[in-house]
């Protein structure tokens, strides 16, 4: 069968590769794919069509007769990339747009949330500047930090975390007035902040049935010990002993049956890939987010830890028989680190010749993603902010950590930074490995 694959980063090089695992496959087309799609060779082949571009995804799929379509990134979900596909009679894995508002509008994802009684942190809801102002005013010292989100896509970057009152006003007067977020400020969520720790929960449901992927966690900030600016994650490794076997059974019981009864009712049934944002403080789950689509650099180190046929059960998801099939987990674990370039999330440069060292110990276990690559003329170069992802996969966290480590050290370019403490939180909570 032939498979296309939407997306760009290291995820999509990731289901790539998930995808070319299994038996029945005979092409893949990743659209547009990166400079490490352009090099897997065999059945794998970069296509110059944008994610976004979703007339020329459908003419291509008809004229090509691609036979399953998996979407790795949301901005394609949100301009109804699932929907046309479907209209057109062409088998896709991901929610429609109205489903996808889960990630795409946090004003609904919270009002569902709040209908169906999934624990989530309190919030309010505004649609202009000054009644926004005024509940920020009548809250007390004590009430903040306060979380201020534009519902909309803001490509990650819409939330502040506003320890003071003058934070949250600035806030408000960035999303609002400034409009630094376009038209996904036009609606903006206010909401109480949650301790805890963070975790990744993915879900592969046929609107009915799910199946879960092995809890992970992400490395959201830039610096060791989680410090410094927020990034579109630093690395990840799975699976999370933070999520213990009782609270995934809470994290179903209270979040995935309520959240995929809940859109079934409304006549919205989600399908695909869910990502639960969870914070875990002394053993109970709230959603700090859902996502439409799964993680990145999460599914990096997800991905390769599935054992059993991935587009058999993409498949089965699409027949709503994904009960049917086997979704095996290896055991061991996976550790994924990001490779970016020097200044990342600020400014950086790109065009700088990556070289992967002989000694890259490339393996069934040890995967180099490409992410900001480009290849030109047989060579490599960067081309983003989070340059490339190095995942190790070994029958301990531990010796996944140090084989992630010891393989990123043959990779090279001017300015290539990565955090040297991924994985190491789940030590703090007593993982033996
Ligand atoms: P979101 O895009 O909603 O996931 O927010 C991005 C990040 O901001 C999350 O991954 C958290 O680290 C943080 N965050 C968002 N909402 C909250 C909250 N209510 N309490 C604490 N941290 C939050
Ligand atoms: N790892 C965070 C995200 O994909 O949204």
């Amino acid at each position: 069968m032939k498979v296309l694959v939407i997306g760009s980063g290291a995820r999509e090089h990731a289901l790539a590769q998930a995808v070319a695992r299994s038996g029945n496959v005979k092409k893949i087309h990743v659209a547009p794919g990166n400079g490490g799609t352009a090099i897997m060779g065999g059945k794998v082949e970069n296509l110059p069509l944008k994610a976004t571009d979703v007339e020329g995804l459908v003419d291509f799929a008809i004229s090509e007769s691609v036979d399953l379509t998996v979407v790795g990134p949301e901005q394609p979900l949100e301009l109804g990339i699932v929907d046309r596909f479907r209209e057109k009679g062409l088998r896709i894995v991901g929610p429609t747009a109205s489903a996808a508002r889960l990630e795409t509008s946090k004003s609904f994802a919270k009002d569902f949330m709040r209908r169906y009684g999934i624990p989530s942190a309190d919030y309010r809801v505004f649609a202009a500047a000054p009644e926004a102002r005024a509940f920020v005013e009548s809250l007390c010292d004590g009430d903040f930090p306060r979380v201020v989100k534009a519902s909309g896509l803001a490509a990650g970057k819409g939330v502040v975390v506003a320890e003071t009152r003058a934070q949250a006003l600035q806030a408000i007067a960035e999303m609002f007035e400034e409009r630094v977020f376009g038209d996904a400020a036009d609606e903006v969520v206010i909401e109480s902040f949650l301790k805890g720790e963070e975790a990744s929960v993915f879900v592969l449901t046929d609107g009915t049935d799910y199946r879960l992927f092995l809890p992970s966690q992400d490395h959201k900030r830039i610096g060791e010990g989680d410090t410094g600016k927020n990034t579109g994650g630093m690395g990840a490794y799975a699976p999370a002993p933070l999520v213990t076997p009782e609270i995934m059974r809470l994290v179903e019981e209270r979040v995935i049956v309520p959240a995929l009864e809940g859109m079934r009712m409304e006549g919205h049934p989600y399908t695909g890939f869910l990502y639960v944002g969870l914070m875990i403080d002394n053993g109970e789950p709230s959603v700090v987010e859902f996502n439409a689509r799964l993680g990145d650099p999460e599914a990096q180190a997800v991905l390769p830890l599935l054992d059993s046929d991935f587009v058999a059960a993409l498949e089965a998801s699409l027949d709503g028989r994904l009960s049917d099939v086997p979704f095996e987990m290896k055991p061991g674990a996976a550790t994924t680190v990001v490779l970016a370039a020097g200044g990342y999330p600020d400014r950086y440069e790109t065009g700088r010749k990556i070289t992967i060292g002989a000694g890259f110990p490339a393996s069934d276990n040890v995967m180099l993603f490409h992410a900001g690559t480009v290849s030109r003329q047989g060579a490599l170069e960067t081309s983003g902010g989070r340059v490339l992802s190095v995942t190790a996969v070994a029958p301990t966290l531990r010796e996944s950590i140090d084989v992630a480590y010891g393989a990123i050290r043959h990779v090279e370019f001017d300015g290539a930074y990565y955090r040297r403490d991924i994985g190491a939180k789940a030590f703090r909570r007593g993982a033996t490995g």
